[in-house]
């Protein structure tokens, strides 16, 4: 069971590469970091392996099987800007139901409070709105997340707490994680191995 990604590539004008030949194996409850500089490919790449975008080139094969564009997703992206991924006209509690509702340890394992339900996207701060993105991606069917510099607007004591709250989840339920940072610290501490983006990019 694993993640796998066969000589992947992708441009979003025709011969502009911005990345070839990608090759990434993740096994289920592996941890793989992905780094490089701004630009070179990172977030297109999780938008790939999260069924967002197609690839131009290659295949992303998901636990044996090809990935499927239609259902439900087990790859699942958590962005750097949960503001981004929320409806801003839903309540917070329609939001975090909207695929699957969540039990309640898992709202405390990330320090969800009732009283933030019934707010709007809006009336919360990032690391609030992060938590909420976090459980909605962690579905009971997710396999592998996948968290683009999911920690970077916030404080080290968020981030602290946030990470930890994932790596229990993460542990416990054996998913395969890949960490895309610009933080080596952070990768360092939390991955088996990482890869250079910027090795693969065709600027
Ligand atoms: N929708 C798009 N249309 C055209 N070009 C795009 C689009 N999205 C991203 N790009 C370009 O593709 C390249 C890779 O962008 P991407 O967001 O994947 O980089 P990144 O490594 O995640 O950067 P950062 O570290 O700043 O988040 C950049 O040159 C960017 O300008
Ligand atoms: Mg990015």
């Amino acid at each position: 069971m694993s993640l796998k990604v066969n000589n992947l590539g992708f441009c979003y004008r025709p011969e502009s590469w911005v990345f070839r030949n990608v090759s990434i194996e993740v096994p289920k409850g592996g941890r793989i970091g992905i780094y490089g500089n701004s630009g070179c490919g990172k977030t297109t790449l999780a938008k790939i392996l999260a069924s967002f975008i197609s690839p131009k080139e290659g295949e992303v094969v998901v636990d044996g099987e090809n990935q499927k564009r239609e259902g439900f997703q087990p790859v699942q992206l958590i962005f750097q800007h949960p503001e981004k991924t929320m409806n801003p006209l839903w309540r917070m509690k329609d939001s975090l139901c909207e695929s699957y509702v969540p039990e309640k340890s898992l709202l405390d394992a990330f320090g969800i409070r009732d009283e933030w339900m019934e707010r709007y996207p809006i009336e919360l701060s990032g690391g609030e709105l992060q938590r909420f993105s976090i459980v909605r991606a962690l579905h009971p069917e997710t396999k592998y997340i996948i968290a683009d510099e999911m920690t970077t607007m916030l404080d080290a004591i968020t981030q602290a707490s946030i990470w930890k709250g994932l790596l229990e989840i993460v542990k416990e339920r054996n998913l395969g994680l890949i960490v895309i940072s610009h933080e080596m610290a952070i990768i360092d501490k939390i991955c088996d191995s990482c890869l250079n983006l910027e090795d693969y990019c065709h600027a």
